[in-house]
């Protein structure tokens, strides 16, 4: 795929075929997000993948605890919404107002999406040590991005997701991630259905509201 192709194709998809993804091609992907920079090549990203039935166990606790409306309690804890800064409030409100036109008010389909994990078919955790300095979550958004890209080429459709970490202890008990790295990212992956939910493309802002260009 062209470069520029890949970036326009990649959105956000909940909504994943039960076609599985090949180790070949998981095994390509994560190679090619290791080409991404670090601190120093630090390298200190790591990727744990949970397909199959390990999968399946993560989905099936996941959704009983939502349907609990059990609070999540990610290791990157959320934050008030006002933290962000006055404009990203405004573009999170945009968002919300967005999918709600997108789906004539009824955001049901939204919720379910994250209820069932999207129906992922694999599901990506990139970690980082405790104990590793905040630089070291820069270089693992830069491991994410490049991930997500480089499934796109593949045609295989992702989206990252606090929903997929909000319950960390559920994901270190199927997929054994040490108490010691943070399960700072997920990322559900699969080859997206042609239903509505994935049509959805967010807006960005002008260029020239995020651009300084100082000569
Ligand atoms: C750190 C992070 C957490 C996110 N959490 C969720 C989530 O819990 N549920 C969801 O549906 N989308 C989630 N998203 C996706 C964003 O809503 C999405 O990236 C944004 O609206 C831009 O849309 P696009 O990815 O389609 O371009 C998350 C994205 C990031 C980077």
């Amino acid at each position: 795929m062209e470069f520029q192709e890949v970036i326009k194709k990649r959105v956000g998809i909940r909504s994943f075929t039960d076609q599985q993804i090949s180790e070949e091609d998981i095994c390509a992907i994560v190679k090619d997000a290791q080409r991404s920079p670090s601190w120093a090549n630090a390298q200190a990203t790591k990727v744990y993948v949970a397909v199959g039935e390990t999968l399946k166990k993560i989905k099936a606790e996941h959704f009983e605890r939502v349907g609990k409306a059990e609070k999540g309690n990610s290791d990157i804890p959320t934050a008030p919404r006002q933290t962000w800064g006055e404009k990203s409030l405004q573009n999170q409100d945009q968002l919300m107002k967005d999918w709600g036109t997108f789906f004539s008010g009824d955001l049901k389909p939204f919720i379910t999406s994250q209820k069932v994990l999207y129906n992922a078919s694999a599901m990506i955790y990139l970690t980082v040590p405790r104990t590793a300095p905040q630089w070291a979550l820069i270089d693992l958004g830069a491991f994410g991005q490049t991930l997500m890209l480089a499934a796109q080429d593949r045609g295989i459709g992702s989206t990252p997701a606090h929903e997929i970490v909000k319950f960390p202890d559920e994901v270190r008990k199927y997929v054994g991630i040490p108490d010691d790295e943070i399960v700072a990212m997920g990322i559900a992956l699969g080859y997206p259905t042609d239903e509505k939910i994935n049509q959805f493309v967010s807006q960005r802002m002008p260029v020239e509201d995020v651009l300084t260009l100082k000569k």
